[in-house]
Order: C-alpha cells, then structure tokens, then sequence
C-alpha cells in the first residue's frame, strides 16, 4: 500500500497511484494521482525547472532555479515565494505569518491513525495503512503531522493534517486545510452541488479558469448550499469514461474547498474548515486535529469515482449495527398530520401502515410540550398528554401490537424563547450580550460549546430513548447559525468548530451506547447532508421536497458522493406539498425506490386501488431491498435530454433494477432503448417490466374513445372504474446473454396521441418505469394478478 524509497512515497491501491517526494530542500512535491503506475523511476513525471521565471523568488540563494511558486507541491506555506493560496494562514509565535514546513521524518503504520476529536474513516490493519510525515518550522518550532490513509479495496486515500505547537508562545490558527495537492491542468470541470431548502443538490459544473473557485459553506453547517463534496472531471468525461478525481470532507460544520489555476498551468486544490471567523490559540505543546478528507480518482468517469465513493462510504464511514443491515420501510406522520394528531389518528395511520406492509411507524415534530406549531416547545421533552395521553410508553406498545416498530423525531440541538428550558437557561440559547438575537424558524441555537448544554441534551434524550422501545431517531435540525457566541469562550474564533465538536460529542455519547436505535440525520431536509453526519447516522433525509421530478435530480447527484443506502427517500401525497405538481403514484415510488424507502402522506386520503398499488410497491422494494440498498448503483449517460435512467445491480450479479424514468414528454417520440449495466456477459437472464396500474382519468375525454359508452372524464363513473378496474400499463419481457441486454434493448413505443394498446408505454410527463432483471435460474416472477 505504501512504500518509501530514496525520497520518493508510493501511495498505492488497487487501481490507482499517488507519488510525491522530497525535494533537495525538503519540501513536498507531488508528482502523480491517477491510474497506478508499474514504473519504478517515477522522475519523468516531475515538473522541469530549466529556467528562471522573471518574476520568481528563490527559495534559497544556492539554486535560483528552486521557486516554491512553480512546484506542485503537497503543502505550501506562506512568505517563502510561493503566492498561491496557502492552506493555513497561522499567527506563528514570532508573530509573522510565514511558516516554512520541511520534512523532518515520516513513519508507516498499518491501520488508520484516528483523530482523538472528530469522526473519521475506520479501517482494520488488514484494510488501510497510514502515512505519518512529520513537517517543521525550523524558527518556531512549530510541527505539522500530515496523516494519508490508503484504502486500497476502495481506490481511496484520505489526508488530513495536525498542528502542534512546541513554541513558549501561543500562535493562532486562522485557517488551517485538511489537504491540498497541486495537480497539472487538464483542462478539469469543477463539479459541486449547490441548492437550498427544497432543492437541495443541485448539479454545478464550472469551468477552472486562472484564479480562485470556492465551494463553501458559512451556514454554520455544511449546508444545502454547497455541499462539501466535489469532483474534478476531464472535460468530456462520461458516466463511464474520463479521468474523474472525487474530494469529500468529514465535517459538518463550515467547510472551504477551492481550486485554483496558477500561472504555471498547476490547479492547487485544497479543503477544510471554512476560515471565515476562525481564530484557534494554540498554547505550548496543544494539538489543533482537522477532519479527514477522503479523495479518490477513477479513469472509468462519473460512475468509476461515484462507486468508489459508494464502497467507501458503507465499508469505512458508515458504522454500528445498521452498517449493512436492510433500512426498514417507514411511515413517517409530517406530511400527513404535521403538529395536528393524537394517539387515536396515528394509531389509524400505523394500523393502514401495516396493512400495507410497512415495518416502522415514525412520530415525527409535535410530541412534547405544547408544540402546536413551530413557534414553542422546542428544548422541552415532557410529552404532550393532551395529544398522546398514555404517554410515549402507551404508543409505543400499541404500535408493537398492530406489528410495527417505534421511531421518534427529536430537534435537540435547539431551543423556542416560549418553552421551559428557555424560561430556566436563557444563557443556554445561542446570542450575544446586549443585541437582539436573529431567529430562523422562530427559534435559537443551543450553545454546544457549553458542556452543561450539551449534558441537558444528553440526560432528556437518553431518558426518553431509554422511556419505551423507540428503534429508530430522526435528529432533525432547522436553523442556520446567527449571533455566534458563548460566555464560556475564551476566544470566539473557536465557536462555529466548538460547536461541531460539541455536536459530535452529544451524538457519541447518545447513540454509541444504544446500538440498535436506527439513526437518521435531517436539517430541514438536506442541509447537512455529510460524511460527519454518516459516521453517526447510516441514513439522511435529502430534503422536505418528496416531488420525484425534484427527487430524480437530486438523488442523482447525490449518489456522485454518497451510496443510495444513506438517502432517505419519501412517497408523499400529490400534488406535492412543495411543487404543487401532480405526479404518479407509481413514479413517487420508482424514484423513492432507490434509496432507504418511506411514506409519509395521509393514508386516509388514499383510494382503496392506491392502497393496492402500495401494497404492491413495498413487497416489490422488500423483494428487492437488498439490492436498492447495496447494489451497485449505475448512473445511464441519457440518449435524449428527457430521460434519467439508473440502474443497480446486486452484489452477486444475479439481479439487476432499472429505472427508466422520463421528465418532459415529447409527442410521437423515437425510439427509446432500456440500457443495463454490470451484468455478467456470459450470464443469461430476463427482463421484465414491473407492472404498473394505469388509472382511466389519465386519458381525459379521450376514455370516450375506448370505452362502448360515453362517461364524464372526471366524473363518478370515472372514479369507480379507476377504484375498481385494474388496468395495467405494457409489460415487457426479454431474455438474453448479459452482453445482449446490456447493449440496450429498443422498448416498445410510447404513447403518441393516436393508439393505446397493451404494447403501448405511457410514460407521460414524470413518468417512469422500473424494469426486474434476473439470471434465468431465478427468472423474474409474474407480479400481475
Ligand atoms: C424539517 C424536516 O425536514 C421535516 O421532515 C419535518 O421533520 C419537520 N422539520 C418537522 O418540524
């Protein structure tokens, strides 16, 4: 995995190789990430200085041609010649802001060598290897330990970096990276999902020009913004082809991530915490730890970095005992009732839940207090009696009866001016002495800097955790961060990473003694979607809009970063609560699928033929969870600009899921072929398309064209056809070698104005199909009664 040989490091995995050395003056000089090399003399490689730059500053008066400026470098500091951004800017105890960091000596362990403050990735001795070099500047006496993991299964090399202090005197970190490697510049894309509430995730490619670019998040979490994972692609690359380099922070709170295209033709990458508002002492001999950065690259495009992203993320990010567990199939009460239940109308939605075959009743905001609406409650836990008056107990063991397990929505990390926590502890809530606090969702932010605040949460969740069976926790979060202080701060640059250290602390120390409760992080949707928050909850909620046009972009792009098994992904009613757009019940679903799967709508809203179809879709997922959850997800570069295709595939190979999915239709439309991916060639199997019902209020006035008698398209005939009559859309099966369906089979025609007929898709607008692979030993069973 790692090798040091006359200067030179050898980072290697299975698939990919990252070299860097020495230099005469004992700085860091990257010389290769990419596909690994065989070659033993890696020098060809490295950055030629034949001549001297007008304007360059000699490192060292006994070589003119050595300018920190015009090497890729594997760290820089400031104030010897190199005028790229650097990755930290520290008060240095002298009190300049140069620092020089040269190697001093490194060691190999096998193992990760973790951080003592911040979650990281895991992995056993035989699984990854750490690299620890020891940098120094020489004047101050200040070290820099540079930590790489590699993880060669997973074509992964995480880094990070620690300062400590060995000087009498206090420096001041005002930013201070993970990582940063200068790459040659080929021509890279910058890709990274930007958003906001609603529509989180949203796919940004810029192009890397000379300058500065910066993915960022100053939200005081890591936001739905930006989030921290980015990618550098080749331009041109494809879902399947194209250099792709993958970068993603362990952090939840404000992170920084830039690129920045030198003079020289070298991009300097970087990430870590965001320095704005950052000041961190450090006293003689204290240790400052940054969070890890996983990086990863892959020559096979988008879909080669996104699975190695996936492998990564289950095997050495996600941990506990929902590790590799199937997610179980919940019903959750926001969309439905929101703050308006009691016992008796979640006892009704559970029992529908189980009919339907769901496994997990989730209560979700309301609970406690007087919490009505969202402008009171939050802070306190005693339980609402008026609403559930036998108690979280009663519920809990009425839901065990009708067949269900118990999970519960907690919002701990905040606090309403109107609750009893705030009455006692104002000093609890997040503000500054003499200004008037700025509140999101009318409520404030409780110090987690204040180990007395972080101790109440602690003792109430644990003791209502600890009430009754609750196998399940939504750790929701829905305010950004304003007025960033606390009385017990010596210096208030520390706050915003206090406060992430703190909530990682409250989390540890919850969760890690109750290993069965299935923990799924939210933020007001997706606004801290990361991999800080998946070393404690193997599952997120992506966003409040359960809309699947919306979902189909933003599961998308998710899955560049992180595996379907860490989204959790809702049926709600339509027209959705945050579009207003009608869509299918069956294309919820099929979008919904690929991912941790739930419902969350009024189920006494829904038609018996809808609850049918439910019952339907959850046997479906539950038939095939493993592999929704675990597959091999695939990501279809799409033929036309309408289509989305995904498809994942079982570990073993013997199943596959493809979802065909359509946004805008175009009338009389080409040809549309279904494409496979990851099957074994040599492997025979069939395919076949999940039935889905077509309901007749679909075809409008144009039901008078099918049916012997004229009826009111929307009228109650129409509807007791639609309750009673089932009608199914076309369904398609072939047979064939792996390599024949996975060169994309031409699909029957999609509906086009004039015929319908049981060889007629009806995609529509939001439409969409899943389609069942499987080898022909366990061939594909008729789902259609
Ligand atoms: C925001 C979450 O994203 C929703 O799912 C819901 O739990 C509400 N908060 C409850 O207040």
């Amino acid at each position: 995995m790692i090798s040091y040989d006359n200067g030179y490091f050898r980072l290697e995995t299975d698939h990919t190789g990252y070299y860097f050395r020495v230099t005469k003056f004992l700085h860091l000089e990257s010389i290769y990430y990419g596909e690994r090399l065989i070659d033993k003399d890696l020098e060809p490689l490295s950055v030629k200085h034949t001549v001297i730059i007008g304007t360059q500053t000699a490192y060292d008066p006994s070589d003119p041609m050595y300018a920190l400026d015009t090497y890729p470098l594997e760290w820089s500091g400031i104030g010897k010649g190199d005028y790229r951004h650097s990755p930290s800017e520290i008060e240095m105890p002298d009190e300049t802001y140069t620092n020089d960091f040269r190697y001093v000596s490194h060691r190999i362990v096998r193992g990760n060598l973790k951080p003592s403050t911040l979650p990281c990735s895991y992995g056993s001795e035989d699984e990854c290897e750490t690299l620890e070099i020891t940098l120094t500047d020489e004047p101050t006496q200040v070290t820099l330990l540079m930590y790489y993991t590699v993880y060669p299964a997973q074509d992964v090399i995480t880094r990070r970096v620690s300062l400590c202090n060995h000087n009498e005197k206090t420096l001041v970190i005002r930013k201070l990276m993970s990582m940063m490697i200068d790459l040659p510049n080929r021509d890279y894309q910058f890709i990274t999902l930007h958003g906001g509430w609603i529509r989180e995730a949203r796919r940004q490619v810029s192009a890397i020009d000379y300058g500065l670019r910066v993915n960022e998040s100053l939200t005081g979490c890591s936001s739905n913004r930006h989030n921290p994972g980015f990618l550098l692609a080749a331009s041109g690359a494809t879902e399947t082809s194209g250099m792709v380099f993958g970068f993603n922070l362990i952090y939840s709170g404000n992170h920084y991530s830039a690129v920045e295209k030198s003079e020289r033709d070298l991009i300097r990458v970087m990430s870590g915490i965001h320095p704005q508002c950052f000041a961190w002492p450090l006293h003689h001999e204290e240790v400052f730890e940054t969070p890890e950065v996983v990086m990863t690259v892959s020559c096979e495009g988008f879909g080669g970095t996104s699975d190695h992203f996936h492998n990564f993320v289950r095997e050495h990010i996600t941990r506990g005992d929902w590790k590799d567990q199937e997610r179980p199939v919940l019903f959750n009460s926001w969309e439905a009732r929101s703050f308006h239940f009691n016992e008796s109308s979640l006892l009704s939605l559970a029992r529908q839940a189980k009919r339907l075959g769901m496994e997990l009743f989730v209560l979700d905001d309301g609970w406690f207090g007087d919490r009505d609406d969202d402008t009171r409650g939050l802070g306190d836990y005693t339980v609402n009696l008026r609403k559930l008056p036998g108690g979280l107990p009663r519920l809990a063991e009425r839901l065990k009866k009708i067949g269900l397990r118990f999970g519960l929505w907690f919002e701990p990390e905040m606090v309403n001016p109107n609750s009893d926590l705030f009455r006692a502890h104002p000093e609890y809530a997040v503000r500054i002495p003499g200004r008037e606090p700025s509140m999101g969702r009318n409520q404030l932010t409780l110090d987690l800097t204040n180990p007395d605040v972080r101790e109440y949460i602690i003792s109430h969740v644990s003791d209502v955790l600890d009430s009754c069976d609750i196998s399940y926790v939504k750790w929701d979060m829905n305010r950004n961060m304003s007025d960033m202080y606390s009385p017990t701060l010596y210096r208030q640059g520390t706050f915003g990473h206090r406060y992430i250290l703190g909530l990682y602390e409250v989390l540890t120390r919850i969760f890690v003694p109750r290993p069965k409760i299935l923990l799924e992080t939210c933020a007001s949707g997706g606004n801290r979607f990361d991999l800080g928050m998946l070393c404690f909850s193997p599952q997120i909620w992506v966003s409040d809009n359960t809309d699947p046009a919306e979902r189909l972009d933003m599961q998308g792009n998710l899955s560049l970063l992180y595996p379907l098994s860490s989204m959790g992904a809702h049926v709600s009613s339509a027209p959705h609560q945050q579009t207003l757009r009608d869509t299918t019940l069956v294309s919820r679903f099929n979008t919904a699928s690929f991912g941790s799967l739930g419902y969350e709508l009024d189920l006494s809203f829904v038609s018996r033929a809808e609850k049918q179809e439910i019952k339907e879709q959850v046997r479906f997922y539950k038939e095939h969870r493993t592999t929704f959850q675990y597959g091999r997800f695939y990501r279809h570069d799409p033929h036309k600009d309408n289509k989305v295709h995904w498809s994942v595939v079982s570990q073993d190979k013997e199943e596959a899921i493809v979802g065909f999915f359509q946004t805008r239709s175009f009338p009389a439309e080409g040809i549309d072929h279904l494409p496979i991916s990851g099957l074994d060639p040599e492997k025979t199997y069939q395919v076949r398309t999940r039935p889905q019902r077509v309901y007749v209020r679909r075809f409008g006035e144009l039901i008078n064209f099918l049916l012997p008698v004229r009826i009111h398209p929307r009228g109650f005939v129409a509807r007791l056809i639609d309750r009673w009559y089932r009608m199914y859309d076309a369904v398609e099966t072939y047979s064939g070698s792996g390599r024949l369906l996975m060169s994309g089979i031409p699909l029957y025609n999609a509906f086009s104005g004039t015929y319908f007929n049981d060889k007629t898709r009806l995609l529509l607008d939001f439409g969409s199909n899943l389609y069942t692979v499987r080898t022909m030993e366990h061939p594909v069973p008729t789902e259609k009664e």
